[in-house]
Formats: structure tokens, sequence, C-alpha cells
């Protein structure tokens, strides 16, 4: 089976991961700047001060994309350098830098998709509590209105948030991304502020811009590791928390049972403002059972998958629970589905054949759930060129681009070569 017409072929990156240029401009500290520079936070005590200067090359990263053939682009906007501090004034210069950029983007023939957060809170933000307050939501559902009047008119595709799971669990349960707090439980009203921030500035998009809006979920199917009903029952709540907590209200159908979230009137309405789309970002299963020490604070334990190869991240490569993902979501929620990240870490340089045969397998995966029957619209490769690995600093590889972090040089990687002959092949 061949790929549909128009299905889009891209690459995906967000604004901390790649611009560097931290303070150019008017920018104001977002929570990753304030948390890269603590120090312990990260694995090689780096941070995304320079990053890939790409605020400065991207020119040089268009012509990277141009050469690839890719027709999508997949970028974030970082919040505090349209508002400096996440409310009140817009910073024009922060604002000008992404207008070039879709700009130069569109005149090379590039259609750019736009996140409007990944992770980057404006630090003052923080500081009146972040996604713990329910503020918050009404601050984004702004910036998302000043976003969508300025670049609306070129932006293809929006998504709201990148991965609300992962940014609640990462960076409010466990403390190991920003803004590094450790709350488990409490945690939860920042997957519901920034589900509500989503619903708000799906309303303020759709006042600003024609374009389709979706957003982009973290899904990680589960595998029940061990016999027990307890096991089985555990599988379920990871499920419930990882994959369906942020898809379930987006169409209407509220939280799944057992977690407290503080719903207020009307939430749950702006919550499932309808989509036009799920946006999907998948690397690998997770492995789960019942807590072997009773007296675990959550009721699972994650466990390795054994029997697959793993990454340099260690995760099991399984491109088959890609398919499984794909018809799941098409079955449960019917909507067209893209996925906006997929992708692996390995160390290689300039031959990288793990990741051919990963992206290989993996948009095999994507075919075989077209067959299926899911209305998949697009795969985007995570991502372009190395980059800023969040709490692995830049001890993790993931570019179809080496990039050397002394000199800013890039280097297209065997996969590289591979992605555009792909994308060639499958027009
Ligand atoms: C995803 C993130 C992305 C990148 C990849 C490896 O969860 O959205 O920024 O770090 O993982």
């Amino acid at each position: 089976m061949s790929f549909p017409t128009n299905f889009r072929w891209g690459v995906s990156a967000t604004a901390y991961q790649i611009e560097g240029a931290v303070d150019a401009d008017g920018k104001g500290p977002s929570i990753w700047d304030t948390f890269a520079h603590e120090p312990g936070r990260i694995a090689d005590g780096s941070t995304g001060d320079v990053a890939c200067d790409h605020y400065h090359r991207y020119p040089r990263d268009i012509e990277l994309m141009t050469g690839l053939g890719v027709d999508s682009y997949h970028l974030s906007i970082a919040w505090s350098r349209v508002q400096p501090a996440g409310s009140g004034p817009v910073n024009p210069a922060g604002l000008g830098y992404y207008d070039r950029l879709v700009d130069a983007l569109l005149e090379a023939g590039v259609d750019p998709v736009a996140t409007l957060y990944h992770w980057d809170l404006p630090q003052p933000l923080q500081d009146g509590g972040g996604w713990l307050k329910r503020d918050t939501a009404a601050r984004f559902g702004e910036y998302a209105g000043i976003v969508g009047a300025a670049l609306g008119d070129r932006v293809k595709l929006w998504v709201t948030l990148n991965e609300p799971f992962v940014h609640m669990a990462y960076g409010y349960a466990f403390g190991v991304h920003a803004p590094g707090q450790a709350l488990l439980f409490d945690a939860l009203p920042a997957g519901h502020h920034q589900l509500l921030g989503h619903g708000l500035a799906v309303a303020a998009l759709r006042a600003t811009t024609g374009s389709p809006v979706t957003i982009a979920n973290h899904y990680s199917p589960v595998r029940v590791l061990g016999g027990t009903e307890a096991d089985r029952e555990a599988g379920a709540w990871y499920d419930a928390l990882h994959n369906r907590m942020f898809t379930d209200p987006l169409l209407g159908r509220g939280y799944p049972e057992g977690f407290q979230m503080p719903v207020c009137d009307g939430d749950l309405e702006v919550i499932a403002a309808p989509l036009d789309a799920l946006a999907v970002n998948y690397y690998a299963p997770t492995g789960v059972r019942a807590p072997q020490d009773p007296d675990a604070p959550l009721p699972f334990d994650l466990v390795p998958l054994d029997g697959y190869p793993v990454t340099d991240f260690d995760w099991p490569v399984v491109p088959e629970a890609l398919t499984e993902l794909l018809l799941r979501l098409h079955r449960e929620y019917g909507l067209p589905l893209y996925v906006t990240e997929n992708g692996c870490s390995y160390p290689s340089t300039k031959d990288d054949p793990e990741r051919v045969e990963f992206l290989s397998r993996h948009i095999d995966a994507v075919r075989a759930a077209l067959s299926g029957g899911a209305d998949v619209r697009g795969y985007f490769v995570w991502t372009l060129t190395d980059n800023f690995e969040w709490a692995e600093g830049f001890s993790k590889r993931f570019g179809l681009v080496h990039v050397d972090f002394d000199t800013q040089q890039r280097t297209p990687k065997a996969s590289y070569h591979w992605y555009r002959d792909l994308i060639a092949r499958s027009r």
C-alpha cells in the first residue's frame, strides 16, 4: 500500500532544544533556562544556552530540510520570546523571529507546523505556581490568541501542547524535568490545567486562523508483565494515566475513573472543543506490573521489556506497537492522526544503520495502520539535527544530521540520505 496523496513527510524539533539565544531580542527566562542551570539537573552538565544556535542558523537548517525533501517542519514557539513575562506586553522582536522563520520556510516550500507550548513555561508564571495554578490556563489562551493573530495566515497545522502527560509526570510528579517538582499525585492539577489551557487555546486559534488544530500526546502501549489480576489492574491503571487521561476528555468523555482533578463547572466543555486530528508521539511501549513493594507510593511498577533490541536510551524497539497504537486511536476516537514524533538515539556520527532500520520499520508500521483503516495524514521524524535532549543534555543524539557542538558543523548521516530517498519514492 502506498501513502495517500498529501501525506505530510516532515521532521520535528522544539524551541529550547535547538534555538539557543536564550536572552536574545528581549526573550524572558523560561523554566528550562532556570532548571538547566541548577547543578546536577542535566546528565552532562550542559544547558540549552547555545544548543544548535538555530536562532541564528535557521537558514542553514532550512537548506537541510529542502535537501531532505520534507514538505513540513514541526517547530515549537517559545512563549517567553513572544511574551517575556508569560502575560502582558508582547515582545515584537521575539514574535518577529517566528514571523521570519515561517516566511523562510514557506519560501523554501516547507509548510510550517507549529506547537505553541513544548514545556518551556515563562519563569514568572512558574513563580506564581505554574501549571498547578488555574490562572496559567487563561494566560496560555491569551498567548495562543497572540500567536494565532500573528502567524495564523501562514502556519498550516497548529498543535496546542506537546505531551501534557510527560510535562506533568517528569516536570511536576518526579522532578526530573523543569520545573523540577516531585509531587507524585499532587501533580495531577498540572494535567488538568494544561488541558484547560489547551481548550482555551483551541478557541483562540479558531478565532484567529482557519488552519486545522490538534494536540500532541505521548502514547505508550502497555505490556502487562506477570499473569495475576493485580498485574492486569496495574496495567489498566497505568494505561488510563498515560494514554487515556489526556485524550478521553478531548472527546467529551471526561477523565478516566479514579483520578481526582480540580474540575470547575464548564471546564470539561472547554477541553472538549472539537479538534481536527490527534497528533501522536511514539517511541516505545511500557512494561507494567503490580507493585512488588506493598509500601510503594504508586499503584504500578514500570519494568524493562526483555527480548527487543534497545536504543541508546535503552528504549525497546517495537514497531508493531505503533501499528497497534494507531489502530486503537482510530477505533476509539475516530479522528485523523499525525505521527508528529518518532525516532531514536544512537551515538553514531555519519553511519547510523540502526536509525535507518528503526525508521524503516516504523514507517512500515504506519503503512500497516493505513492498510488497517487508520486515517494517518503525516509522519515526522524526531529530529532533524542532534540537539539538547532535556535532562540528558547532549549525551543522546536523535538527529538525521550530526552536529559538532563545538563548531556547529552539521553533517548529514546515512539516515538523512535514506529518508530523502524514501520521501522521493513515496510521492
Ligand atoms: C519526546 C519529546 C521531544 C524529544 C523526544 C526524544 O518525548 O517531546 O522533545 O525529547 O521525546
